[in-house]
Protein backbone atom coordinates (compact mmCIF):
# COMPACT_ATOMS: atom_id res chain seq x y z
CA UNK A 1 0.00 0.00 0.00
CA UNK A 2 1.27 3.08 -0.78
CA UNK A 3 1.50 6.03 1.68
CA UNK A 4 -0.26 8.97 0.31
CA UNK A 5 2.20 11.44 1.90
CA UNK A 6 5.13 10.04 -0.49
CA UNK A 7 3.08 10.92 -3.30
CA UNK A 8 3.40 14.06 -5.59
CA UNK A 9 0.34 15.73 -5.94
CA UNK A 10 -1.58 16.32 -8.80
CA UNK A 11 -0.78 19.44 -9.42
CA UNK A 12 2.59 19.66 -8.91
CA UNK A 13 3.40 17.29 -11.91
CA UNK A 14 2.57 20.13 -14.44
CA UNK A 15 4.96 22.62 -12.52
CA UNK A 16 7.89 20.25 -12.76
CA UNK A 17 6.66 19.57 -16.45
CA UNK A 18 7.02 23.23 -17.00
CA UNK A 19 10.61 23.90 -15.41
CA UNK A 20 11.52 21.03 -17.05
CA UNK A 21 10.92 23.01 -20.08
CA UNK A 22 11.77 26.61 -18.97
CA UNK A 23 14.44 25.84 -17.06
CA UNK A 24 17.00 25.13 -19.89
CA UNK A 25 15.48 27.95 -22.05
CA UNK A 26 15.60 30.33 -19.38
CA UNK A 27 19.40 29.09 -18.98
CA UNK A 28 19.78 30.04 -23.00
CA UNK A 29 17.69 33.23 -22.71
CA UNK A 30 20.50 33.73 -19.93
CA UNK A 31 23.41 32.74 -21.72
CA UNK A 32 22.22 34.90 -24.41
CA UNK A 33 22.07 37.96 -22.71
CA UNK A 34 25.53 40.51 -23.42
CA UNK A 35 26.89 42.19 -20.76
CA UNK A 36 26.41 45.68 -19.76
CA UNK A 37 29.99 45.99 -21.09
CA UNK A 38 32.57 43.68 -22.25
CA UNK A 39 35.69 43.13 -24.60
CA UNK A 40 35.36 41.73 -27.69
CA UNK A 41 38.46 39.74 -26.79
CA UNK A 42 35.81 37.77 -24.22
CA UNK A 43 33.17 37.10 -27.28
CA UNK A 44 32.74 33.99 -28.48
CA UNK A 45 35.89 31.07 -28.59
CA UNK A 46 38.96 31.07 -29.69
CA UNK A 47 39.12 29.35 -33.20
CA UNK A 48 42.35 28.59 -34.32
CA UNK A 49 41.81 26.78 -36.93
CA UNK A 50 43.66 23.59 -38.84
CA UNK A 51 47.24 23.91 -40.37
CA UNK A 52 50.61 24.52 -39.78
CA UNK A 53 51.69 27.25 -37.99
CA UNK A 54 53.42 30.19 -39.69
CA UNK A 55 55.90 31.67 -37.88
CA UNK A 56 58.52 31.34 -35.19
CA UNK A 57 57.32 28.97 -32.09
CA UNK A 58 57.56 25.75 -33.86
CA UNK A 59 54.43 22.55 -34.00
CA UNK A 60 55.35 22.38 -37.62
CA UNK A 61 53.22 19.27 -37.86
CA UNK A 62 49.77 19.01 -39.10
CA UNK A 63 46.46 18.67 -36.92
CA UNK A 64 44.72 21.52 -34.32
CA UNK A 65 46.57 24.25 -33.35
CA UNK A 66 47.38 24.81 -29.88
CA UNK A 67 46.45 28.33 -28.19
CA UNK A 68 49.27 30.33 -28.10
CA UNK A 69 48.22 33.21 -26.73
CA UNK A 70 51.34 34.55 -25.20
CA UNK A 71 50.38 36.10 -21.39
CA UNK A 72 53.78 38.09 -21.26
CA UNK A 73 52.51 41.50 -21.10
CA UNK A 74 55.53 43.02 -22.42
CA UNK A 75 54.90 40.82 -25.82
CA UNK A 76 50.71 42.09 -25.72
CA UNK A 77 50.63 45.02 -28.42
CA UNK A 78 47.58 47.13 -28.69
CA UNK A 79 45.27 47.77 -31.64
CA UNK A 80 46.18 51.27 -30.77
CA UNK A 81 49.61 50.91 -31.88
CA UNK A 82 48.70 49.95 -35.45
CA UNK A 83 48.71 53.74 -36.40
CA UNK A 84 50.43 55.36 -39.66
CA UNK A 85 53.99 56.87 -39.10
CA UNK A 86 53.14 59.61 -36.94
CA UNK A 87 55.97 61.74 -38.08
CA UNK A 88 54.76 61.61 -41.98
CA UNK A 89 53.23 64.62 -42.90
CA UNK A 90 49.88 64.25 -44.70
CA UNK A 91 49.26 64.52 -48.50
CA UNK A 92 45.56 64.98 -48.32
CA UNK A 93 43.77 66.78 -45.42
CA UNK A 94 39.68 66.65 -45.11
CA UNK A 95 37.39 67.84 -42.11
CA UNK A 96 34.25 66.13 -41.93
CA UNK A 97 30.89 67.06 -39.93
CA UNK A 98 28.34 64.65 -39.48
CA UNK A 99 25.08 66.11 -39.01
CA UNK A 100 21.26 63.78 -37.63
CA UNK A 101 19.36 65.42 -40.27
CA UNK A 102 16.55 65.57 -42.49
CA UNK A 103 17.37 65.06 -46.04
CA UNK A 104 14.94 66.00 -49.42
CA UNK A 105 14.81 62.76 -52.08
CA UNK A 106 13.01 63.37 -54.82
CA UNK A 107 10.62 65.70 -52.97
CA UNK A 108 10.07 63.62 -49.57
CA UNK A 109 11.53 64.47 -46.37
CA UNK A 110 13.29 61.13 -44.73
CA UNK A 111 15.14 61.34 -41.73
CA UNK A 112 19.00 60.42 -41.88
CA UNK A 113 22.93 61.53 -41.62
CA UNK A 114 24.84 64.13 -43.60
CA UNK A 115 28.59 64.92 -43.65
CA UNK A 116 29.68 67.84 -44.57
CA UNK A 117 26.21 68.64 -44.78
CA UNK A 118 25.30 66.37 -47.54
CA UNK A 119 24.28 62.76 -47.97
CA UNK A 120 26.73 60.82 -49.39
CA UNK A 121 29.21 63.06 -48.23
CA UNK A 122 32.32 64.89 -49.70
CA UNK A 123 33.78 62.32 -52.11
CA UNK A 124 37.88 61.87 -50.64
CA UNK A 125 40.49 62.06 -53.61
CA UNK A 126 44.07 61.07 -53.19
CA UNK A 127 46.75 59.71 -55.52
CA UNK A 128 47.92 56.28 -54.37
CA UNK A 129 50.65 56.28 -51.66
CA UNK A 130 49.70 59.65 -50.13
CA UNK A 131 48.92 59.90 -46.77
CA UNK A 132 45.22 60.96 -45.66
CA UNK A 133 44.35 62.55 -42.69
CA UNK A 134 40.44 62.68 -42.27
CA UNK A 135 39.62 65.27 -39.13
CA UNK A 136 36.03 63.84 -37.89
CA UNK A 137 33.90 66.22 -35.92
CA UNK A 138 30.20 64.93 -34.45
CA UNK A 139 28.31 68.26 -34.76
CA UNK A 140 24.90 66.37 -34.08
CA UNK A 141 24.40 62.28 -34.55
CA UNK A 142 22.78 61.76 -31.00
CA UNK A 143 24.65 58.18 -30.90
CA UNK A 144 28.13 58.60 -31.76
CA UNK A 145 29.74 58.43 -34.98
CA UNK A 146 32.93 56.84 -36.41
CA UNK A 147 34.18 56.45 -39.85
CA UNK A 148 35.24 52.93 -41.25
CA UNK A 149 37.07 52.92 -44.85
CA UNK A 150 35.65 50.39 -46.39
CA UNK A 151 38.11 48.32 -48.26
CA UNK A 152 41.12 49.91 -47.57
CA UNK A 153 43.54 48.09 -45.72
CA UNK A 154 44.36 50.73 -42.80
CA UNK A 155 46.28 50.65 -39.91
CA UNK A 156 43.73 49.16 -36.88
CA UNK A 157 43.72 51.81 -34.86
CA UNK A 158 42.33 53.57 -37.88
CA UNK A 159 39.60 50.95 -38.71
CA UNK A 160 36.53 52.94 -37.04
CA UNK A 161 34.86 50.24 -35.59
CA UNK A 162 33.23 51.59 -32.23
CA UNK A 163 34.19 49.56 -29.00
CA UNK A 164 36.91 47.59 -30.35
CA UNK A 165 39.45 50.30 -32.67
CA UNK A 166 37.93 53.22 -30.74
CA UNK A 167 35.24 54.94 -28.84
CA UNK A 168 32.59 56.40 -30.72
CA UNK A 169 32.65 59.95 -30.93
CA UNK A 170 29.76 61.67 -28.97
CA UNK A 171 28.51 64.71 -30.18
CA UNK A 172 30.84 67.82 -29.69
CA UNK A 173 34.03 65.05 -30.31
CA UNK A 174 36.28 64.51 -32.51
CA UNK A 175 38.85 62.05 -33.81
CA UNK A 176 41.35 62.28 -36.22
CA UNK A 177 42.23 59.61 -38.87
CA UNK A 178 45.20 58.95 -40.84
CA UNK A 179 46.26 56.12 -43.07
CA UNK A 180 48.29 55.85 -46.31
CA UNK A 181 45.77 54.88 -49.58
CA UNK A 182 48.41 52.27 -50.65
CA UNK A 183 46.00 50.75 -53.39
CA UNK A 184 44.38 52.49 -56.34
CA UNK A 185 40.65 51.92 -56.47
CA UNK A 186 37.32 52.87 -55.14
CA UNK A 187 36.16 52.56 -51.65
CA UNK A 188 33.83 54.24 -49.68
CA UNK A 189 33.64 55.67 -45.94
CA UNK A 190 30.74 55.30 -43.56
CA UNK A 191 29.38 54.75 -39.73
CA UNK A 192 30.73 52.42 -37.82
CA UNK A 193 28.77 52.86 -34.87
CA UNK A 194 24.99 52.01 -34.48
CA UNK A 195 25.84 51.05 -38.26
CA UNK A 196 22.37 49.61 -39.39
CA UNK A 197 20.50 52.87 -39.16
CA UNK A 198 23.45 55.48 -39.73
CA UNK A 199 24.31 53.44 -43.33
CA UNK A 200 20.78 53.38 -44.14
CA UNK A 201 20.74 57.00 -43.49
CA UNK A 202 23.37 58.12 -45.74
CA UNK A 203 26.53 58.83 -43.21
CA UNK A 204 28.54 57.09 -46.35
CA UNK A 205 30.60 58.55 -48.98
CA UNK A 206 33.29 57.57 -51.81
CA UNK A 207 37.09 57.40 -51.35
CA UNK A 208 39.19 56.91 -54.45
CA UNK A 209 42.69 56.58 -54.99
CA UNK A 210 43.94 57.10 -58.26
CA UNK A 211 46.81 55.33 -59.48
CA UNK A 212 50.66 57.13 -59.47
CA UNK A 213 50.30 56.28 -63.72
CA UNK A 214 46.74 57.96 -63.66
CA UNK A 215 43.59 56.34 -65.43
CA UNK A 216 43.53 55.44 -68.98
CA UNK A 217 40.24 56.74 -69.56
CA UNK A 218 39.73 60.51 -70.19
CA UNK A 219 36.01 60.61 -68.12
CA UNK A 220 35.43 59.42 -65.01
CA UNK A 221 32.18 59.60 -62.48
CA UNK A 222 31.78 57.96 -59.34
CA UNK A 223 28.32 56.46 -58.82
CA UNK A 224 26.92 55.86 -55.23
CA UNK A 225 23.73 53.80 -55.08
CA UNK A 226 22.17 54.11 -51.96
CA UNK A 227 18.19 52.96 -51.01
CA UNK A 228 16.89 55.95 -48.66
CA UNK A 229 13.83 55.32 -47.24
CA UNK A 230 12.68 52.95 -50.37
CA UNK A 231 13.83 55.67 -52.46
CA UNK A 232 16.49 54.86 -54.97
CA UNK A 233 19.38 56.97 -55.79
CA UNK A 234 22.93 57.85 -57.40
CA UNK A 235 25.15 60.30 -55.43
CA UNK A 236 22.36 60.75 -53.27
CA UNK A 237 19.36 62.16 -56.04
CA UNK A 238 16.52 59.97 -57.10
CA UNK A 239 17.04 60.38 -60.76
CA UNK A 240 20.07 59.07 -63.65
CA UNK A 241 22.92 60.74 -63.24
CA UNK A 242 24.00 62.17 -66.77
CA UNK A 243 27.56 62.49 -67.62
CA UNK A 244 28.42 64.61 -70.58
CA UNK A 245 31.12 62.50 -72.63
CA UNK A 246 32.80 62.78 -76.74
CA UNK A 247 31.58 60.10 -78.69
CA UNK A 248 33.71 57.46 -78.75
CA UNK A 249 35.26 58.45 -75.28
CA UNK A 250 35.90 55.62 -72.65
CA UNK A 251 33.93 56.92 -69.70
CA UNK A 252 35.10 55.02 -65.94
CA UNK A 253 32.10 54.47 -63.61
CA UNK A 254 33.10 53.94 -59.89
CA UNK A 255 29.77 51.59 -58.98
CA UNK A 256 29.49 51.42 -55.29
CA UNK A 257 26.77 49.91 -53.67
CA UNK A 258 26.06 50.80 -50.12
CA UNK A 259 22.74 49.54 -49.51
CA UNK A 260 21.78 45.77 -47.96
CA UNK A 261 21.28 43.94 -50.62
CA UNK A 262 23.07 42.97 -53.66
CA UNK A 263 22.71 45.18 -56.80
CA UNK A 264 22.48 43.79 -60.59
CA UNK A 265 24.11 46.45 -62.74
CA UNK A 266 24.18 45.77 -66.87
CA UNK A 267 24.68 48.22 -69.75
CA UNK A 268 22.57 48.65 -73.04
CA UNK A 269 25.95 48.19 -74.80
CA UNK A 270 29.28 46.85 -73.93
CA UNK A 271 31.56 47.05 -71.27
CA UNK A 272 34.69 46.10 -69.49
CA UNK A 273 34.64 45.47 -65.83
CA UNK A 274 38.05 46.69 -65.11
CA UNK A 275 38.12 46.65 -60.96
CA UNK A 276 36.36 45.01 -58.69
CA UNK A 277 36.58 46.05 -54.52
CA UNK A 278 39.91 48.59 -55.60
CA UNK A 279 41.44 45.39 -57.32
CA UNK A 280 42.50 45.54 -60.90
CA UNK A 281 40.80 42.63 -63.10
CA UNK A 282 43.67 41.19 -64.93
CA UNK A 283 43.05 41.85 -68.52
CA UNK A 284 38.89 42.72 -68.60
CA UNK A 285 37.65 41.61 -72.04
CA UNK A 286 34.43 43.27 -73.64
CA UNK A 287 31.34 41.86 -72.05
CA UNK A 288 27.76 42.30 -73.21
CA UNK A 289 24.16 41.11 -72.52
CA UNK A 290 25.14 40.38 -69.02
CA UNK A 291 24.66 41.36 -65.81
CA UNK A 292 26.79 41.67 -62.84
CA UNK A 293 26.22 41.26 -58.99
CA UNK A 294 27.22 44.09 -56.19
CA UNK A 295 26.84 42.48 -53.62
CA UNK A 296 26.20 45.10 -50.71
CA UNK A 297 29.31 47.10 -49.94
CA UNK A 298 30.90 46.42 -53.45
CA UNK A 299 32.92 47.93 -55.73
CA UNK A 300 32.77 48.11 -59.24
CA UNK A 301 34.72 50.41 -61.87
CA UNK A 302 32.89 49.61 -65.52
CA UNK A 303 34.47 51.19 -68.68
CA UNK A 304 31.81 52.11 -71.42
CA UNK A 305 32.61 53.79 -74.51
CA UNK A 306 30.10 56.85 -75.36
CA UNK A 307 28.18 56.18 -78.31
CA UNK A 308 28.30 57.98 -81.81
CA UNK A 309 26.25 60.36 -83.24
CA UNK A 310 24.36 62.25 -80.27
CA UNK A 311 23.83 59.36 -78.67
CA UNK A 312 23.66 58.20 -75.55
CA UNK A 313 23.98 54.41 -73.45
CA UNK A 314 23.08 53.65 -69.84
CA UNK A 315 24.33 51.67 -67.48
CA UNK A 316 21.42 50.69 -64.97
CA UNK A 317 22.46 50.33 -61.60
CA UNK A 318 18.81 48.30 -60.83
CA UNK A 319 15.96 48.88 -62.94
CA UNK A 320 15.55 51.66 -61.24
CA UNK A 321 18.39 54.63 -61.87
CA UNK A 322 21.25 54.55 -64.85
CA UNK A 323 24.15 56.64 -65.24
CA UNK A 324 23.64 58.11 -69.18
CA UNK A 325 26.90 58.72 -70.78
CA UNK A 326 27.25 60.58 -73.67
CA UNK A 327 25.91 63.86 -75.71
CA UNK A 328 24.46 65.87 -73.35
CA UNK A 329 20.59 65.33 -73.57
CA UNK A 330 20.74 62.37 -75.53
CA UNK A 331 19.33 59.28 -73.68
CA UNK A 332 18.45 55.55 -74.61
CA UNK A 333 15.60 53.28 -73.60
CA UNK A 334 16.14 51.46 -70.17
CA UNK A 335 17.74 48.56 -71.70
CA UNK A 336 16.60 44.75 -70.89
CA UNK A 337 17.91 43.11 -68.08
CA UNK A 338 19.88 40.22 -69.12
CA UNK A 339 18.94 36.79 -68.43
CA UNK A 340 22.85 35.28 -67.61
CA UNK A 341 25.29 37.11 -65.88
CA UNK A 342 29.06 37.75 -65.53
CA UNK A 343 30.83 35.58 -63.84
CA UNK A 344 33.96 36.39 -62.22
CA UNK A 345 34.88 33.17 -61.19
CA UNK A 346 36.56 33.27 -64.96
CA UNK A 347 36.20 36.41 -66.37
CA UNK A 348 39.62 37.87 -67.33
CA UNK A 349 43.14 36.16 -67.39
CA UNK A 350 45.03 34.63 -64.50
CA UNK A 351 47.88 36.50 -63.01
CA UNK A 352 50.32 35.36 -60.04
CA UNK A 353 48.55 36.24 -56.80
CA UNK A 354 51.64 37.16 -54.93
CA UNK A 355 51.48 34.22 -52.63
CA UNK A 356 50.76 30.46 -52.55
CA UNK A 357 47.53 29.26 -51.24
CA UNK A 358 48.47 25.79 -52.04
CA UNK A 359 49.71 25.15 -48.58
CA UNK A 360 48.35 27.33 -46.57
CA UNK A 361 49.00 27.59 -42.72
CA UNK A 362 46.04 28.25 -41.51
CA UNK A 363 42.30 26.71 -42.37
CA UNK A 364 38.95 28.07 -40.88
CA UNK A 365 35.50 27.38 -41.59
CA UNK A 366 33.47 29.62 -41.37
CA UNK A 367 29.54 28.46 -41.65
CA UNK A 368 26.21 30.51 -41.81
CA UNK A 369 23.21 28.47 -40.84
CA UNK A 370 20.18 29.44 -38.91
CA UNK A 371 18.67 28.29 -35.90
CA UNK A 372 16.34 28.87 -33.06
CA UNK A 373 17.56 30.05 -29.99
CA UNK A 374 18.08 33.18 -28.29
CA UNK A 375 19.80 36.53 -29.18
CA UNK A 376 20.85 39.20 -26.51
CA UNK A 377 17.96 37.42 -24.84
CA UNK A 378 15.90 37.66 -27.72
CA UNK A 379 13.49 34.68 -28.52
CA UNK A 380 13.88 33.76 -32.58
CA UNK A 381 15.31 32.34 -35.45
CA UNK A 382 18.94 33.50 -36.01
CA UNK A 383 21.77 33.85 -38.04
CA UNK A 384 24.41 31.01 -37.03
CA UNK A 385 28.14 30.69 -37.41
CA UNK A 386 29.86 27.14 -37.04
CA UNK A 387 26.44 26.52 -35.39
CA UNK A 388 26.51 29.01 -32.84
CA UNK A 389 25.14 32.38 -32.13
CA UNK A 390 25.78 35.46 -31.17
CA UNK A 391 27.83 36.25 -28.96
CA UNK A 392 29.16 32.82 -28.92
CA UNK A 393 30.94 32.74 -32.30
CA UNK A 394 34.30 31.86 -33.17
CA UNK A 395 37.29 34.62 -32.77
CA UNK A 396 39.34 33.51 -35.70
CA UNK A 397 42.97 33.82 -34.66
CA UNK A 398 46.17 33.93 -36.76
CA UNK A 399 49.57 34.57 -36.93
CA UNK A 400 50.97 37.44 -38.91
CA UNK A 401 52.68 35.65 -41.94
CA UNK A 402 50.11 33.26 -41.71
CA UNK A 403 48.61 32.09 -45.14
CA UNK A 404 45.05 31.69 -44.79
CA UNK A 405 42.02 29.73 -45.89
CA UNK A 406 38.66 29.97 -45.40
CA UNK A 407 35.90 27.48 -46.71
CA UNK A 408 32.93 30.06 -46.66
CA UNK A 409 29.24 27.67 -46.84
CA UNK A 410 26.05 29.34 -46.26
CA UNK A 411 23.02 26.64 -45.30
CA UNK A 412 21.13 29.71 -43.75
CA UNK A 413 19.26 29.65 -46.69
CA UNK A 414 19.51 33.37 -47.78
CA UNK A 415 22.45 35.55 -49.70
CA UNK A 416 24.95 37.16 -47.21
CA UNK A 417 27.23 39.64 -48.12
CA UNK A 418 30.49 38.60 -46.61
CA UNK A 419 32.98 41.33 -45.87
CA UNK A 420 36.15 40.91 -43.81
CA UNK A 421 38.24 44.54 -42.35
CA UNK A 422 41.36 45.02 -43.20
CA UNK A 423 42.70 42.55 -46.08
CA UNK A 424 41.30 41.80 -49.30
CA UNK A 425 40.69 37.75 -49.89
CA UNK A 426 40.75 35.99 -53.22
CA UNK A 427 38.30 33.62 -54.47
CA UNK A 428 40.24 30.25 -54.60
CA UNK A 429 36.94 28.68 -55.33
CA UNK A 430 33.14 28.61 -55.43
CA UNK A 431 31.07 25.17 -55.14
CA UNK A 432 33.89 23.41 -55.23
CA UNK A 433 34.99 24.92 -58.94
CA UNK A 434 38.32 26.40 -59.21
CA UNK A 435 38.73 29.78 -60.66
CA UNK A 436 40.03 29.80 -63.69
CA UNK A 437 39.94 33.59 -64.70
CA UNK A 438 41.68 36.96 -63.34
CA UNK A 439 42.54 36.69 -59.67
CA UNK A 440 38.99 38.05 -58.01
CA UNK A 441 40.33 40.12 -55.26
CA UNK A 442 37.54 40.97 -53.05
CA UNK A 443 36.41 42.36 -49.20
CA UNK A 444 32.39 42.05 -49.84
CA UNK A 445 31.66 38.72 -51.38
CA UNK A 446 28.09 37.58 -52.64
CA UNK A 447 27.53 34.59 -51.06
CA UNK A 448 24.35 33.37 -52.22
CA UNK A 449 21.67 30.83 -50.21
CA UNK A 450 23.72 27.02 -50.70
CA UNK A 451 27.08 28.57 -51.93
CA UNK A 452 30.32 27.66 -50.46
CA UNK A 453 33.45 29.66 -51.26
CA UNK A 454 37.11 28.54 -50.86
CA UNK A 455 38.87 31.57 -50.35
CA UNK A 456 42.30 32.68 -49.31
CA UNK A 457 44.40 35.45 -47.67
CA UNK A 458 47.25 36.85 -46.45
CA UNK A 459 47.37 37.92 -42.76
CA UNK A 460 49.58 40.95 -42.88
CA UNK A 461 47.81 43.48 -41.20
CA UNK A 462 47.80 42.54 -37.16
CA UNK A 463 44.60 43.78 -35.29
CA UNK A 464 41.11 42.85 -34.44
CA UNK A 465 38.96 42.81 -37.69
CA UNK A 466 35.57 42.40 -37.77
CA UNK A 467 34.55 39.26 -40.41
CA UNK A 468 30.67 40.39 -40.72
CA UNK A 469 27.54 40.25 -43.00
CA UNK A 470 27.03 43.86 -44.69
CA UNK A 471 23.91 43.47 -45.12
CA UNK A 472 23.77 45.67 -41.90
CA UNK A 473 20.21 44.32 -40.21
CA UNK A 474 21.81 40.45 -40.33
CA UNK A 475 25.11 41.99 -38.44
CA UNK A 476 22.65 43.82 -35.93
CA UNK A 477 21.00 40.41 -35.28
CA UNK A 478 24.28 38.78 -34.67
CA UNK A 479 26.24 38.50 -37.94
CA UNK A 480 29.17 39.10 -36.82
CA UNK A 481 32.78 37.35 -36.50
CA UNK A 482 36.26 38.86 -35.85
CA UNK A 483 39.48 37.85 -36.96
CA UNK A 484 42.49 38.73 -34.37
CA UNK A 485 46.00 38.28 -34.34
CA UNK A 486 47.80 36.54 -31.50
CA UNK A 487 49.03 38.62 -28.36
CA UNK A 488 46.75 41.91 -29.60
CA UNK A 489 44.19 43.31 -26.93
CA UNK A 490 42.07 46.20 -27.00
CA UNK A 491 41.50 49.43 -24.53
CA UNK A 492 38.52 49.54 -25.71
CA UNK A 493 34.62 48.00 -25.04
CA UNK A 494 31.81 47.27 -26.21
CA UNK A 495 28.39 49.26 -24.90
CA UNK A 496 30.19 50.77 -21.35
CA UNK A 497 30.15 54.42 -20.73
CA UNK A 498 30.96 55.56 -24.14
CA UNK A 499 28.05 53.24 -25.58
CA UNK A 500 29.60 51.43 -28.44
CA UNK A 501 27.36 49.67 -30.86
CA UNK A 502 29.28 48.60 -33.49
CA UNK A 503 26.38 47.05 -35.50
CU1 LIG B 1 31.47 48.45 -44.55
CU2 LIG B 1 32.23 46.39 -41.07
O1 LIG B 1 31.85 47.48 -42.81
CU1 LIG C 1 23.66 38.34 -43.84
Amino acid sequence: MINNAWRIPKVILPILGTVAILAPLAWLWQASRVPSVYSVMDMGYPDHGVGTPAATSGGGHGGHMQGSMPDDPVSRRLVTDMVADPARPADVRVDLVTRQQTLTIAGHSVPGFTVNGTSPGPEIRARQGELIEVHLRNESVADGVTLHWHGLDVPNAMDGVAGVTQDAVPVGGEFTYRFVADRAGTYWYHSHQVSNPQVAGGLLGSLVVTPKSGIAQPVEVSAIAHTYNGLRTINGKAEDLRVPAEPGQRVRVRITNTDNGPMKIWSGGSYRLLAIDGTEVNRPTEVSGRSATLTAGARADLEVKAPDGGQAMRVQLSKATAVVIGAPGGDAPVPPQPATELDLLNYGSPAPLGFNPVHPTRQFEYRIGRRPGFVRGRPGVWWSINGRLFPHVPMYVVREGDVVVMHIANHSGEGHPMHLHGHHLVVLARNGVAATGSPWWVDSLNVSAGETYDIAFVANNPGIWMDHCHNLKHAAQGMIAHLMYEGLDTPYRIAGTADNRPE
